[in-house]
């Protein structure tokens, strides 16, 4: 890799380090900014990575559908002594298997839906400049130095452990044996920074989110914090260190900037200003340490706007352990998309169990609550309303006569379900916020069975309230085509063909929401079945 840092323009970012400057003090800051960590392209995505971005996609979509604006990272992590060794042992050389793997993962978030707004990849010049120039300023201003560095090493995790961590000479997280280093290298004063962290979690503790987590970290840097590792001279696929180029930086000295690099800093103040800090990093709970001790100081040290939440969600685990390529437990996100499509594979993950806490994959499980919550409730809604409209009215939805208490009732429902949506989404609480909207489309199937169209149907002077139920509704599914939409948009689409609208537009929720009678006089379409049930055998 060839860099030259000397033409690398100077940034000229506020270097206010009041955290709130990005919100609250930065003027410039207006957009609501999200990442997924970068994943590593020594492997193919599983289930367990796209946990993840998928999570991330539904929060940025429900940000987007209340009207604000947001900028959604993903990207790949390029670098280091993994990524090397997978490519020699496939006789390739590192970039050829990352240009090789790239795709792969980019294929898998497509067929996911992921609306991400970038993707960056470590080894873009994009980001190892700014990458260099950091580095070489923290070095210019004394926060870097050079040691010799003994003690355990995890190449599948590229972290350091305590010596005191490390029991019969394994990895804690993948329980393989780490490698014991010795060699020089350069290093950060992380310790310097632990008083400033410890009061970061102690002023804003939603830095570290869920609580169990926060606790983790406050306690780890209690503990005391060593220096750190930053460089290493055993291989040299990374980011040359710019003032000694036989060190490559430790893989997540770079990695960690993507969220900076990828929204210009050191490119684009005008556009950095706007984004950074992000709102929200997400990640999983085994990479807490570098997300909240090491970022968090680095950004210090650098004079940068802090983020403002860090989110470790759990594990999917299978037979109680993460589950991981390593541990040949990584199931292909399309498997599940052949059987239960995006719309089912995305409700899955973002429905079952509690964001933050770990959570045992199943098929069983999948099936049961795709059949129960999709195909039955939400699927049969739709098919059942559309077939009445369709017999009753020509396929064309009626105008309505004068609301009873049931349809006021059933509006008022709608507005608390996108109220509490709004309000769990804000918790980052996926679960809960389609929790409520799958309240609504309870409400609705409770609506039909206590106003019985198919009685009033029978009924020629029941034809005006036939006709008030019917166009009601189809106005709630329309809107919970709208609620839906953050969490499965392709079903939101093909719901939304079948009333004859078109997709979601770009007007927030609180203006395309209300119930009303837009859908009357539109002509709707009992399409083929949105979700067709999967039988469990099938999943076998
Ligand atoms: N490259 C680093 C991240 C750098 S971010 C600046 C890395 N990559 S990874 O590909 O190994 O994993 C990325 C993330 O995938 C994990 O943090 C976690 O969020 C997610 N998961 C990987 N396996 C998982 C499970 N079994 N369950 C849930 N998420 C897990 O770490």
């Amino acid at each position: 890799m060839n860099i030259d840092i000397t033409s690398y323009p100077d940034k000229d970012i506020s270097r206010d380090t009041d955290r709130d400057a990005g919100k609250d003090g930065n003027p410039s800051k207006d957009i609501f900014y999200v990442t997924t960590p970068i994943y590593y392209v020594n492997d193919v995505p599983h289930i367990g990575h796209a946990y993840t971005t998928v999570n991330a996609d539904f929060l940025v979509r429900f940000h987007r559908l209340v009207g604000e604006n947001v900028f959604f990272l993903t990207g790949t992590d390029e670098h280091g002594q993994k990524i090397a060794q997978t490519a020699e042992v496939n006789g390739v050389s590192p970039i050829e298997w990352a240009d090789q793997m790239v795709p792969r993962w980019r294929d898998v978030w497509e067929r996911l839906e992921i609306s991400y707004d970038d993707f960056i990849r470590t080894t873009e010049e994009r980001h190892t400049r700014p990458v260099q120039e950091l580095v070489q300023r923290l070095y210019d201003q004394g926060d870097i130095y050079l040691d010799t560095y003994t003690g355990p090493y995890c190449v599948a995790c590229e972290a350091f452990y305590q010596p005191s961590e490390i029991i019969d000479n394994l990895c804690p997280i993948h329980e393989r044996p780490v490698e014991w280093l010795e060699e020089q290298n350069y290093f950060f004063r992380l310790s310097a920074y632990a008083d400033r962290l410890i009061e970061l979690y102690q002023t804003h503790p939603e830095f570290v989110e869920p609580e169990i987590r926060r606790n983790e970290v406050f306690s780890f840097v209690k503990g005391g914090l060593q220096d750190l590792s930053i460089s290493r001279t055993s291989f040299s696929w990374g980011v040359p260190i710019p003032w000694d180029p036989k060190h490559v930086m430790y893989v997540w000295i770079d990695a960690l900037q993507n969220y900076t690099t990828a929204v210009g800093h050191g490119r684009d103040p005008e556009r950095f200003a706007r984004t950074w800090p992000a709102d929200l990093h997400l990640i999983g709970k085994d990479i807490l340490r570098q997300h909240a001790v090491i970022w968090p100081a680095m950004l210090m040290a650098a004079g940068l706007d802090l983020p403002k939440t860090v989110f470790a969600h759990g594990f999917l685990t299978v037979g109680g352990k993460k589950m991981s390529k390593t541990n040949l437990t990584g199931i292909s996100p399309h498997t599940l998309v052949d059987t239960f499509g995006s719309d089912g594979y995305r409700y899955h993950f973002l429905r079952e169990g509690t964001f933050g806490q770990d959570g045992a994959f199943s098929w069983e499980a999948m099936a049961a609550r795709y059949n129960a919550d999709l195909a039955n409730d939400l699927g049969n809604l739709v098919s059942r309303s559309l077939a009445m409209t369709t017999k009753n009215f020509d396929a064309v939805v009626p105008h309505p006569g004068e609301p009873t208490q049931l349809e006021e009732d059933l509006r008022a429902a709608a507005t608390r379900a996108a109220a509490e949506m709004e309000a769990r989404v804000r918790k980052l609480d996926p679960a809960g916020a389609l929790a409520a909207v799958f309240d609504f489309v309870r409400a609705v199937n409770h609506y039909i069975d206590d106003t019985a169209p198919w009685k009033l149907a029978k009924e020629p002077d029941q034809r005006e309230r036939l006709a008030t139920v019917l166009q009601g509704v189809c106005e709630a599914i329309r809107q919970i085509s709208i609620l839906i939409s953050p969490a499965m948009p392709s079903a939101s689409r093909r719901i939304r063909e079948q009333l004859g609208i078109d997709p979601v537009d770009e007007r927030p929720l609180s203006e395309s929401l209300p119930a009303g009678t837009s859908l009357v006089g539109k002509k709707v379409t009992k399409g083929t079945s949105i979700f067709p049930r999967v039988e469990v055998e099938k999943t076998d």
